[in-house]
C-alpha cells in the first residue's frame, strides 16, 4: 500500500519521488513553505496529489499562526494561500483545494463575528484538508470499477506519465488505477509504459508501482509507441489529466496529445481518467489551459548528467492538450462520460 502523501498533525509526510526508484524515503515536512517547496521540486506530483498536498499545508501554515489579532491573521491566510498556488500552474487541483480551504476559512470568519476564535479555524481547516485527501482515495476507487469495464480481457494497454497512487492521495491512483483494477479483476492484462521524457515518471515510477503491484509490464520510450501500435500489440491508451476545459480538452504530460494522435490513426480507444477536481468549466477549450513551462535543464540532463552540449537551447512545456476530438470517453469516479463531452460535462456537474 503506497501512502503518498500523510497529514501528522504537525507536519506533512511524504514519499519523496525525485529519489525513486532508487530509494524509498520519507521526509517531514514542517512547514507550509516546506510543502510548497516539495510541489514546485516535484518531490511531490500528479494533479490529485498536489492538490491535496497544498490542502495539508495551508492546515499546517493556520495551525502555526501565532498572531491574535483577525486582520493579521486574515493576511497571514491569504499568503499561505497565494504561496500554495504559484508552486505549479496546469494541474486545476491545485486551485480548486485551495478554494476550498478558503470557503471553509471565510465561512468560518464570517460566522465568528466579532468571536475570532484561531484554534477553531485551524481545527476546521484541518478537518477539511483531510476530507479531500479522503474524497481523492474513495473517488480513486470509484475510477477505478467505472473504468475496469471498459478494459477487454487480455488488453495490452498503453499509460503514459505517472498516474498511479503516487499521483494521488495514494492507493489506486487515476488511469493507472483502472489498470490496477482490470488486473485484479483477472482480466490478464498488461501495460506498456512510456518512459516519459523528460522527467521520466513512466520509467521512474509507473514502472515501480507495477512492479510493486505485481501487474505485467514492459518499459518502453516514448517514441515506440507508435511501433507497437502498427503491430496490434496496443488495445487502448489510457491516461490522466491535469485540466479538462468544459468542452472535453484535456492537459496532461508532455506526449499526451502525440500519443492521441497516433491512437486516432491506429483506430484504437483513447481514454481519460480523472476525478471531477480535475475539471475547470471557467474554460470553454483547451486552448485556455495554462501550459507549465519548466526548466530546460531537466530536458539537457539527467540526474545532473548532460545529455546534450553546453549551452544547448532547450524547450519544456511539461503539458501538452489533447483535443476532445481524439479522446472516446471520460472515466471520472460519477460515471463514465460520452460524447459530446461538452453536454456530458455541463450535465455531470449540473446535477
Ligand atoms: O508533472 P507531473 O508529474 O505532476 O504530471 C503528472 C501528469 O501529467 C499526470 O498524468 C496527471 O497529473 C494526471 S494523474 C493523476
Amino acid at each position: 500500500m503506497i501512502k503518498t502523501v500523510e497529514w501528522l498533525g504537525d507536519g506533512v509526510r511524504m514519499i519523496d519521488q525525485l529519489r525513486l526508484p532508487a530509494e524509498e524515503v520519507y521526509p517531514v515536512l514542517k512547514t507550509y513553505e516546506e510543502v510548497a517547496d516539495a510541489i514546485r521540486r516535484m518531490v511531490v506530483r500528479g494533479a490529485p496529489a498536489i492538490g491535496v498536498t497544498a490542502a495539508m499545508g495551508i492546515a499546517l501554515g493556520v495551525k502555526q499562526q501565532t498572531s491574535t489579532d483577525q486582520a493579521a491573521f486574515i493576511e497571514s491566510f491569504n499568503t499561505i494561500c497565494d504561496v500554495m498556488a504559484k508552486t505549479r500552474p496546469t494541474a486545476v487541483n491545485l486551485f480548486w483545494a485551495i478554494d476550498r480551504m478558503k470557503k471553509v476559512f471565510e465561512r468560518l470568519i464570517r460566522e465568528g463575528n466579532r468571536d475570532f476564535d484561531p484554534p477553531r479555524l485551524a481545527r476546521a481547516l484541518e478537518a477539511e484538508a483531510l476530507k479531500i485527501y479522503e474524497e481523492d482515495i474513495a473517488c480513486n476507487k470509484a475510477m477505478a470499477q467505472h473504468g475496469a469495464r471498459l478494459i477487454p480481457k487480455n488488453a495490452m494497454i498503453l499509460t503514459h506519465c505517472n498516474t498511479g497512487a503516487l499521483a494521488t492521495a495514494g492507493f489506486y491512483g487515476t488511469a493507472l488505477g483502472v489498470i490496477k483494477a482490470a488486473h485484479e479483476e483477472g482480466k490478464n492484462i498488461s501495460v506498456w509504459v512510456d518512459e516519459t521524457r523528460p522527467y521520466l515518471q513512466g520509467a521512474r515510477l509507473t514502472a515501480w508501482e507495477c512492479q510493486k503491484e505485481g501487474i505485467p509490464y514492459t518499459l518502453i520510450t516514448d517514441n515506440m509507441a507508435g511501433h507497437f501500435m502498427k503491430l496490434g500489440k496496443v488495445q487502448c491508451v489510457i491516461v490522466g489529466a491535469d485540466r479538462i476545459a468544459a468542452n472535453g480538452d484535456t492537459a496532461n504530460k508532455i506526449g499526451t496529445y502525440s500519443l492521441s494522435v497516433l491512437a486516432k490513426e491506429h483506430h484504437l480507444p483513447f481514454y481519460i481518467t480523472a476525478p471531477t477536481s480535475s475539471f475547470d468549466l471557467k474554460l470553454a477549450s483547451g486552448d485556455e489551459i495554462p501550459i507549465e513551462e519548466r526548466s530546460s535543464r531537466e530536458v539537457t540532463h539527467i540526474k545532473n548528467i548532460a545529455i546534450a552540449p553546453e549551452g544547448a537551447h532547450a524547450a519544456h512545456p511539461a503539458f501538452d492538450v489533447t483535443p476532445a476530438r481524439n479522446i472516446h470517453n471520460i472515466i471520472t469516479e460519477r460515471g463514465v462520460l460520452y460524447k459530446p463531452f461538452d453536454g456530458a460535462i455541463h450535465s455531470l456537474f449540473a446535477g
